[in-house]
């Protein structure tokens, strides 16, 4: 069928050298005007033909103009009604809507006369014959032709509400330069056999259309791990937090445990705990001033501000030992620091970011993952300031229930472990840790004594696991990701 006017269209063409209208040609053919359109583009693009849009003023037939097409104009069908004798003006024939129309025309058009008689008045025939020229002006419109119709004329079944202006969309279709008879199919891609045989100097090749529209593209998903960060960024950046610089995985014992006061016989800086470097092993620690190292020096070994110490020596070789970060405090530290530097001011931070830890690795533990890390500097903060913020931003998160119980951390004093009640597992869970940073951290770095930092820390993959159904950490972190998770989760989830 489509081959079949395909054909009619290009022998036609042949004969003619231009179709003028192309929905001329599809009543022709007694086919849907669209799938011309199509197999015009479609030759057009092949170079067969050329084709030229334009929109053509066209009328077509009211409901009314239709009835008349079919049953004759109002006139016709009161001058067919009326017998030899006439009918008296008060006849039935005349007293409707379409007889009173066809009575004023058929005597405008002197079909029909009055004949007053002492009897009373009669609508009688004129004429023995006539010509329904409205019910044949009609049928041209409708079938297209309405060029045949003096404009007069047509003005006229206008005004009477027998026909609308429509306006149609036609081509104009002519031979282009590729004309013949048959299509030859263009190939659309050099194939190894064509370069081999040599036929690709003869082939014909599609030309590329740079109008297409493309696939959709197999990349550009994220990772659920990421979006949850944002969300978190959000829920942090809403509260007036700032961001943390967290691009340096390897850090050295010093920020990572030293200047948080961790004892450096603690079991947490044993090599079965933590990655140390080999390459380069050590940081050299001279990027740490003198006076500052002295005094994290001296509150290991001897204590100050109010503590006893660990009274053990404390070695610079230890402190420069290079690790994978074992924890986002790291940054924290780094930060706190600077910020002492500066001049203590009042400052909100965050971070969110990957740390390492040498750990057997099971469906609930990788040895790399992500921690979320709040901190908060100010004047005379208090434990129940780090429950008020504890609460807010986990309400924001869309746990309000919370519980907190006290946990032992070397940096932190006092420290407290954050449960939150699960709605769906009907029991508590522990979603973090906290703590008030401990003198013997911020007062070797400069920070005023009236000064107190509250801070608290929680990984980003158990929540994630949560809001994603996800229930093995190796389905949604490390090498044995399946991408096809990645791709099939949604975009947005309505949940926190
Ligand atoms: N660093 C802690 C951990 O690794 C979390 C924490 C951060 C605790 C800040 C107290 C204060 O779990």
């Amino acid at each position: 069928m489509a081959d079949e006017l395909e054909a009619n269209l290009l022998s036609s063409l042949l004969d003619s050298d231009c179709i003028p209208d192309s929905s001329e040609f599809a009543s022709s053919q007694r086919i849907d005007h669209g799938r011309v359109v199509g197999l015009i583009k479609s030759l057009q693009s092949d170079g067969l033909i050329i084709a030229e849009g334009s929109e053509l003023a066209s009328f077509e037939l009211t409901e009314e103009g239709a009835s008349y097409q079919q049953a004759g104009s109002p006139e016709a069908q009161v001058w067919n009604s009326i017998p030899e004798e006439g009918v008296a003006v008060t006849h039935a024939v005349l007293a409707s809507p379409l007889g009173k129309i066809g009575q004023s025309k058929g005597l405008q058009k002197k079909w029909l006369f009055m004949d007053k008689s002492s009897t009373g008045t009669l609508v009688k025939r004129k004429v023995d014959s006539i010509t329904d020229t409205v019910q044949e002006q009609l049928s041209k419109v409708l079938q297209g032709q309405h060029q045949e119709v003096p404009s007069k004329e047509l003005a006229d079944l206008k005004k009477r509400k027998m026909i609308r202006d429509v306006k149609r969309f036609t081509y104009r279709v002519a031979k282009g330069p590729e004309f013949a008879l048959q299509r030859r199919k263009a190939a659309t891609d050099l194939t190894a056999d064509m370069l081999a045989k040599g036929t690709w100097k003869e082939e014909k090749f599609k030309a590329y259309n740079f109008n297409a529209l493309g696939q959709p593209t197999a990349g550009g998903h994220l990772h659920p791990l990421l979006k949850v960060r944002t969300q978190f960024r959000k829920i942090f950046t809403q509260m007036g937090f700032q961001e943390m610089a967290t691009n340096a995985f390897v850090e050295s014992s010093f920020w990572n445990f030293d200047a948080l006061f961790q004892p450096q016989q603690h079991p947490a800086r044993d090599a079965h705990d933590t990655f140390f470097l080999t390459h380069p092993a050590r940081a050299p620690i001279c990027h740490v001033p003198e006076d500052y190292l002295n005094r994290v020096r001296q509150v290991h070994e001897r204590g100050g501000y109010g503590s006893e110490g660990y009274g053990t020596p404390w070695k610079v070789a230890e402190a420069e030992k290079n690790l994978l970060r074992t924890h986002t405090t790291a940054v924290s530290s780094r930060m706190l620091y600077k910020l002492a530097q500066e001049g203590f001011r009042p400052a909100k931070y965050f971070s969110i970011d990957r740390v390492f830890r040498n750990e057997a690795v099971d469906r609930t533990h990788l040895a790399e993952f992500h921690q979320i890390e709040g901190v908060v500097c100010d004047i005379g903060l208090t434990l129940g300031h780090l429950i008020g913020i504890l609460k807010l931003f986990f309400t924001r998160l869309g746990l309000p229930k919370l519980r907190f119980k006290p946990a032992y951390n070397p940096y932190t004093e006092p420290s407290m472990e954050i449960f939150s009640y699960s709605e769906e597992l009907k029991k508590w869970i522990e979603v973090g840790n906290s703590g008030m940073f401990r003198p013997e951290m911020l007062r070797p770095m400069g920070l005023p004594e009236n000064v107190n930092v509250i801070a608290w820390g929680l990984g980003l993959e158990r929540p994630t696991m949560i809001l994603y159904g996800i229930d093995n950490i190796r389905d949604l972190f490390g090498h044995k990701v399946n991408l096809g998770m990645v791709k099939r989760n949604p975009i947005c989830r309505l949940g926190f």
